[in-house]
């Protein structure tokens, strides 16, 4: 995939307004056109809560906590935890193609669907140390087309223009082979230490 970003149409800051959504530039595979947006709208949030409620989407269900996170949970409450979206957005469909989110969040710390009451309740004040977490979901029919790791990557340099110093961390499902195949070709590598039997820590220093 092609990517081509408008340095000029980056904010000055991040995260951007709630439910703001800045047009960041414009991909192309194959002779399908996208639209990078930084930040979503309340169309494009619609948009994901139906992705993540999709439990035919059974690759999702099995490795994310979506369907928690933004299919019963608030988006608001999500955002506060300084989280920075960014959306590919299929021109033809208006289809919401992949996401990707970046922000603060301490090495190892698992996803929602793995965390104790105690632990959820100190979710927004947990101190990250330098890490920044690295999130990535590409959505039917647009998985497996080759669009992540281009995606992945424009995204994440963004992020790192306004967060130089950020540790990147990705936690992943050990079963799930094409995330972890992902990651990897961006860079990271396993962290066994803060890894265990089912879930793996993938760093990027
Ligand atoms: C993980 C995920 C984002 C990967 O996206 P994708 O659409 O497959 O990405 P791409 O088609 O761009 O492929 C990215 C790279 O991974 C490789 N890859 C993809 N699936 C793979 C698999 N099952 N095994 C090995 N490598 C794989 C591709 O070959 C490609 O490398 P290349 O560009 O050098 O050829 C996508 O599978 C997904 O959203 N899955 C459901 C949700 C999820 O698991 N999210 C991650 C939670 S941690």
């Amino acid at each position: 995939m092609e990517i081509t970003l408008t340095p000029g149409a980056l904010p000055r800051r991040v995260p951007v307004p709630l439910y703001e959504a800045i047009r960041i530039g414009t991909a192309e595979n194959k002779n399908d056109y996208f639209d990078i947006f930084l930040g979503l709208d309340k169309a494009m949030v619609e948009k994901l809560r139906a992705r993540s409620l999709d439990t035919a989407d059974t690759d999702l269900q099995e490795n994310t906590s979506d369907f928690k996170r933004f299919g019963e949970g608030s988006y608001d409450d999500w955002y506060s935890k300084s989280r920075v979206p960014f959306a590919l957005m299929h021109k033809n469909t208006g289809a919401l193609a992949a996401l990707v989110w970046l922000g603060p969040k301490p090495l190892g710390r698992k996803s929602i669907k793995r965390l104790s009451e105690e632990e959820l309740k100190n979710e927004k004040t947990v101190e990250s140390g330098g890490w920044h977490t690295i999130v990535f979901r590409s959505y039917l029919p647009f998985r497996g087309q080759g669009l992540m790791k281009e995606f992945v990557r424009a995204t994440t340099d963004v992020y790192t223009h306004y967060c130089p110093d950020a540790k990147l961390w990705a936690g992943i499902n050990r079963k799930n082979l094409a995330s972890i195949a992902l990651a990897e070709k961006l860079g990271h590598t396993i962290d066994e230490s803060h890894s265990d039997p089912t879930w793996v820590a993938m760093t990027r220093v």
